[in-house]
């Protein structure tokens, strides 16, 4: 058995991280997808920074930020994801940095079309259907099938791609916020590329909970947050863009600090949050001390595990995520059939077992309840949530 997968299985060793982070009492959070908590290391961390640069203020970004310390955090996080670092520029989030590439992608005339499916994120939608209204394109908007298999995800696709000769985008998601569903990213962006067809990648949860390589996967353009796996403070995100594509995307609208070769003038200039800036190279310690995305990975999908693999089978219970090891990760959705209002049961999660869930809609399959372990659930957590689901169903 791999390493991380045996470690996994190690209650006493994970109890150690867990236990690097202060958590409220109440109910057991099981909606860790939202963002992730900070170590309490790193929680003093960035208080230290924020107490620096109250101090220094402008004297110490201006002479030393700017120029000098900002380009090390970004080398560092560009070697986190494998790239060189002028291949990243830093957001405050993965919003803006997916909005940034859609809106700035240059490569669409009127009457092209661009493609999103039930599965992206809001913002993205919105994002593309801003394209039909301001560019001339026509929005596909197609529905996988479920339950997903690898080859129904990729065949959706595929048929698309045949079907609308005039494609020339996708925006495609990494890890849906829906259902958990984990695209098989690298077959689609190779029959997209088969097409004459770009791809915006959405790795908003991917990173720091499944271990990818860009250029394997085929992918120039990736928006990403910091603040969900990784285990960063909030308001950090980034872009990626292949260096040989940098020209496919204009410059930001505000845009007149950097030189047009620099990614940087792809993003809005802003005065960013510095103090989580300068706490990053604790934050990507941290995350490498506990064995980076691979094991920390590992972890989660054993947690997932657990449960799906208790319940998965009882009538008035149907897991939505398939067990394709390539198509999970920790999020997972249920759903109970005997219950119209899935609403009316996470409540019934909270109230009677003292479980924290959440509802998502959106997804062609229906309503759903996401369920998210974190770096601080046990598998008594999860055996807790596996009775919880048998008495309610
Ligand atoms: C799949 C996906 N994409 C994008 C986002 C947006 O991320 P951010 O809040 O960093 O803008 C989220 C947030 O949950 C998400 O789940």
């Amino acid at each position: 058995m791999p390493d991380n997968t045996r470690r996994a299985r190690d209650e006493a060793f994970w109890q150690i991280f867990a236990d690097r982070y202060t958590v409220e009492p109440g109910p057991v959070n099981l909606e860790n997808g939202y963002f992730g908590r900070l170590s309490r290391t790193v929680v003093e961390e960035y208080q230290r920074n924020i107490e620096l640069i109250n101090r220094s203020n402008s004297v110490y970004v201006r002479q030393r930020f700017e120029q000098g310390d900002s380009l090390d955090i970004r080398a560092q996080l560009a070697e986190l994801v494998g790239v060189p670092a002028e291949t990243v520029a830093l957001t405050r989030n993965a919003t803006e940095g997916l909005q940034s590439l859609i809106r700035n992608y240059n490569g669409l005339k009127p009457g092209d079309q661009v493609l999103i499916s039930d599965l992206e994120y809001d913002t993205v939608k919105g994002a593309m259907r801003w394209l039909a209204r301001n560019r001339g394109v026509e929005v596909i908007e197609i529905e996988h099938t479920h339950p997903a298999s690898f080859d129904s995800l990729l065949n959706t696709y595929r048929e698309a791609f045949e079907r609308y000769p005039r494609l020339k985008l996708l925006a495609l998601t990494h890890v849906t916020h829906r259902t958990g569903l984990v695209m098989p990213v690298k077959a689609i962006a190779a029959a997209a590329r088969e097409h004459g067809i770009d791809v915006i990648l959405d790795g908003a949860h991917a990173l720091g909970q499944i271990e990818f390589n860009l250029d394997d996967l085929g992918i120039e353009f990736a928006g990403y947050n910091l603040h969900k796996w990784i285990g960063a403070p909030l308001t950090l995100g980034f872009i990626y863009i292949a260096p040989e594509r940098l020209a496919d995307i204009d410059p930001d609208m505000g845009e007149m600090h950097f030189p047009l070769d620099d990614i940087r003038a792809r993003t809005p200039y802003s005065t960013p949050n510095i103090p989580a800036l300068l706490t990053l190279p604790l934050v990507f310690e941290e995350h490498h001390a506990m064995g980076g995305s691979a094991a920390k990975g590992a972890r989660l999908n054993y947690l997932r595990n657990l449960w799906v693999r208790a319940v998965r089978e009882l009538p008035g219970i149907e897991v939505m995520t398939p067990d394709d090891p390539r198509l999970y990760c920790c999020i997972t959705s249920m759903r109970f059939t005997r219950h119209a209002d899935q609403q009316t049961m996470v409540d019934r999660l909270l109230n009677d077992y003292n479980l924290f869930t959440v509802v998502r809609s959106g997804a062609a399959c229906g309503p759903c309840i996401r369920i998210t372990p974190g770096l601080t659930t046990t598998a008594a957590h999860m055996t807790l949530l596996t009775k919880a689901l048998n008495e309610l169903r």
